[in-house]
């Protein structure tokens, strides 16, 4: 006898957006918008990040970023495709993105009542476009504050991690996925390419307490903090009852190493180096969002001592080391940052 199984819901980002609207603080769709805008900016990306092997946008485009880095066709791409979705979906007064110097305050008829502001690293991960290895895009979103207005400045920019009200990342890996928090939890959801929709497949993610895998450029050893090279030493030392010694996985791709320590368990560091005494990544949309993630995925993020989304923003593209991932492996890293490195 034929017996008809239940089908499993398929969810798709906007439907769950939209379910999850009530959750919102200030619940009148805008954010919800906000996150469909990246959502789609994302999905045109990943079919520039699909083909990237393929055609001329492979390579140096010859420019120099801000941060004094080449600049890869692809970078250029993704932050034109994620400003020009903020622009036209209309909720985003301004943004601050890796590839700007400047914020760029978004003037256009549709955006008037615009709420919010976005920061943003569209393309993460450059130097593995040539490689064919995982790349990334991280957001953060902040929702003015009430006592501001006229034109968007540095000032709305300049707000401690704990006020964002969204962030997330996409990794364009092996298979696309948008991962992303509104501060209720974590959920991440898959491209599937043959209808063209994120759909729910990592509801609810939460990262191991423990894990037996660090992430750190340790080409940088001597120049580490010493609460650092201790760390490492730890991590390499034979104590079967702790599982050690970890493994060491580094891809060279924030979101990327972020992405797999969230669901394996681990920890990433990238500390202050000779060539970077204040770290490399930079707070507003890199360790920021991340942060976030990781704390409502239950994880821990801290610049060595204190949590990141505590600290005081006073540039736009200022830089913090960061300690990311499980929490018992952040937190023996701060351990021994506090012991050798104050
Ligand atoms: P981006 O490509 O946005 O400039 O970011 C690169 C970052 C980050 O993704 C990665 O973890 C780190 O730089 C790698 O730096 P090193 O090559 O110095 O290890
Ligand atoms: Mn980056
Ligand atoms: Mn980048």
């Amino acid at each position: 006898m034929f017996t008809h199984k239940p089908l499993r819901r398929f969810i798709t980002l906007g439907q769950f957006i939209i379910e999850r609207q009530s959750d919102f603080p200030f619940a009148k769709g805008e954010l919800s918008r906000l996150l469909r805008d990246i959502g789609i900016a994302a999905k045109l990306v990943n079919r520039e990040v699909n083909k990237a092997g393929l055609a001329d946008i492979l390579g140096d485009m010859g420019e120099t970023n801000v941060q004094g880095e080449d600049q890869k066709k692809l970078d250029v791409y993704a932050n034109e495709q994620f400003i020009n979705a903020l622009r036209s979906g209309g909720e985003c007064l301004a943004v601050a993105s890796e590839e700007n110097e400047d914020l760029i305050e978004i003037e256009s008829p549709v955006s008037k009542n615009a709420k919010y502001v976005v920061c943003i690293d569209p393309l993460d991960g450059s130097s593995n476009i040539d490689v064919n290895v995982s790349i990334g895009t991280i957001f953060s979103i902040y929702r003015r504050k009430a006592d501001r207005n006229g034109a968007t400045t540095i000032d709305d920019f300049m707000i401690k991690g704990t006020e964002q009200v969204a962030a997330g990342y996409v990794i364009y890996g092996s298979s696309t996925m948008l991962v992303y928090t509104t501060g209720k939890g974590v959920n991440g959801f898959t491209l599937d390419p043959s209808i063209g929709e994120f759909c729910l497949s990592h509801p609810d993610m939460k990262i191991p307490e423990d894990g037996v895998i660090y992430s750190i450029n340790e080409g940088n050893y001597t120049h580490f903090p010493e609460g650092v090279k201790k760390y490492i030493k730890y991590c390499q030392e034979d104590d079967k009852s702790t599982s050690r010694p970890y493994s060491s996985r580094y891809i060279g791709s924030l979101v990327a190493d972020f992405h797999r320590n969230m669901i394996k368990g681990g920890v990433y560091i990238y500390p202050s180096t000779g060539k970077s005494p204040k770290g490399k990544l930079r707070l507003l949309y890199e360790a920021n969002p991340l942060a976030f993630i990781a704390e409502q995925a239950g994880g821990k993020a801290s610049n060595g001592f204190d949590r990141i989304l505590e600290v005081q923003p006073e540039s736009l593209h200022q830089r913090v080391p960061l300690f990311i991932g499980s929490k018992n492996m952040v937190e023996k890293a701060e351990e021994l940052m506090r012991t050798h490195s104050v």
